[in-house]
């Protein structure tokens, strides 16, 4: 089905739309059925668009208007035959018959769908079998040669009215039969392609919505991360003259104070330095979600950075009765990171650790080196490296506390969360450490992984890669 006309869309495409016979029917087709007509009835047949184009046709010229077309005084009957055959519309199923000055006969047919008109068909030039030729024609021109009219009169298509109302007949109901096809097949395409454009606009528009939606939320996170930069850094004066005269206090530069005003005072300092380490956990959040927080890499020894967690964090685990030890392999590796930053990953880890351990328990620091695949899904280098292992030092940081169920273990890494039970909110903290360890691990290019520790208890394994990672030895 060939199609020039622009798509319609779907609210256009009801059984009333109005179709052109080139949209409906292919040309060619309809060429054969004509042709096949032309040889039953023996009769040219023109079909014509209901802009009056010519959409096909069969059979010859008429051979006696050619003739008369070379007579000055013969050509005006012709013209006013053919003006004639044009102008005449028939109405409904009824057919014109015409007969035209050069005695020619055409009959004209309505071509419709459904009621609807498509065109027109005009048979002929026909005249009757035993016809002769009108005497006016002989007349026509002084030029006229009789013999020749003769001749091309009997040339003339011969046809008797009964036959060619059969062919009316025939050529509307095949009309009828291709249009029927033709039409149902038309709708179903365009129904489908309308269709399509349609879920595909309804895409678009969806997907238009969701990227001014995450531009939005984009600038908004930006906004948040500035807003909580600029506070926290000027939280931090005020808060710094509490601690200092807190501390000038208790240390008596402003007089003698009795006990209980050593302990309130005392409450005001502890108070604010929690504070401070909220403001500053808050800071390095912002400075890593905006990427603006520089790590001086260096390489680096493991252990004393774990001794030094467990020299410094002994007295809290003492208090709580949690035994608190740091093991390794002396002869291991150095790794490829910021001293300080890391420090503050296992600082972070074990206090969970110590926290979320009753007393009686244990909270292990150990260190090993671990040869880990690199990545195949990755571009780029890691194909050519495919099955390289990569030498990382991992720390596992096991307690045996109250440990983590498996179902929170993604979310607790979020900034904020903790696990909603009573036992952990006992413990106070803000939710902020986890993220900032993931955050400093991911900077660090390592991984950080919650698993359980038998038989009780929690373990994150951190693994951080010994060495920059080099592809050119
Ligand atoms: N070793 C652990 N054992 C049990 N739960 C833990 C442990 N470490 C972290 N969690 C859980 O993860 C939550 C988030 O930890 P974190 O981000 O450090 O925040 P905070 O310590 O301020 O609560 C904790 O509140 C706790 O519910
Ligand atoms: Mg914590």
């Amino acid at each position: 089905m060939k199609s020039e006309r622009p798509l319609r869309s779907l609210d256009e495409l009801t059984l009333d739309s109005k179709f052109s016979i080139q949209e409906l029917i292919s040309r060619e087709s309809f060429d054969v059925l004509l042709r096949s007509m032309n040889e039953l009835f023996a009769v040219p047949i023109r079909v014509f668009a209901t802009d009056g184009a010519l959409f096909s046709e069969v059979g010859p010229a008429s051979p006696l208007q050619s003739y008369l077309g070379t007579l000055p005084g013969a050509r005006r009957s012709v013209r006013e035959t053919v003006e004639q055959v044009k102008s005449s519309t028939p109405q409904g199923d009824n057919d014109l018959r015409l007969q035209g000055e050069t005695g020619e006969r055409y009959t004209v047919i309505a071509l419709t769908y459904d009621g609807r008109p498509l065109g027109r068909a005009v048979v002929g030039p026909y005249v009757l079998p035993s016809e002769s030729m009108p005497q006016a024609l002989a007349q026509c021109d002084p030029l006229v040669s009789s013999d020749r009219l003769t001749q091309v009169w009997g040339e003339i298509s011969r046809s008797d009215e009964a036959s060619v109302a059969r062919l009316a007949r025939h050529l509307r109901s095949m009309l009828g039969l291709i249009l029927f096809s033709g039409h149902r097949a038309l709708l179903a395409s365009n129904m489908h392609i309308a269709s399509v454009q349609e879920s595909f606009r309804e895409l678009s528009e969806k997907s238009a919505t969701l990227q001014a939606a995450y531009e939005r939320l984009k600038e908004l996170d930006r906004l948040k991360s500035n807003f909580l930069a600029t506070v926290s850094h000027e939280l931090r004066t005020p808060l710094t003259s509490i601690i200092g005269y807190s501390e000038m206090l208790v240390a008596g530069i402003a007089g003698d104070i009795n006990e209980e005003q050593r302990d309130f005072i005392g409450t005001i300092h502890d108070k604010g330095e929690q504070l401070l380490e909220l403001i500053k956990g808050l800071l390095d959040l912002t400075k890593l979600e905006s990427g603006t927080l520089n790590l001086h890499k260096l390489d680096i020894p493991i252990l004393p950075i774990l001794k030094d967690i467990v020299h410094t964090l002994t007295p809290t685990a003492r208090n709580k009765g949690v035994i608190l030890s740091a093991t390794g392999d002396a002869g291991m590796p150095t790794l490829w990171g910021d001293a300080a930053r890391l420090r503050q990953v296992f600082l972070n880890l074990t206090e969970n650790a110590i926290k979320f351990t009753p007393a009686g328990g244990h909270v292990t620091l150990s260190a090993q080196i671990a040869h880990v695949e690199l990545p195949t899904d990755e571009e780029g280098p890691a194909i050519v490296l495919r099955g390289v292992k990569r030498p990382m030092i991992e720390v596992r940081v096991a307690d045996t506390g109250i440990g983590i169920p498996e179902s929170e273990r993604p979310r607790v890494f979020d900034a904020f969360y903790q696990v909603d039970s009573s036992s952990t909110r006992e413990q106070g903290g803000t939710g902020l450490g986890l993220s900032i360890v993931k955050r400093l691990v991911d900077a660090h290019d390592g991984t950080v992984e919650i698993g359980e520790n038998i038989p009780r208890g929690a373990v994150f394994v951190v693994r951080i890669p010994c060495k920059r990672l080099s592809f050119f030895g």
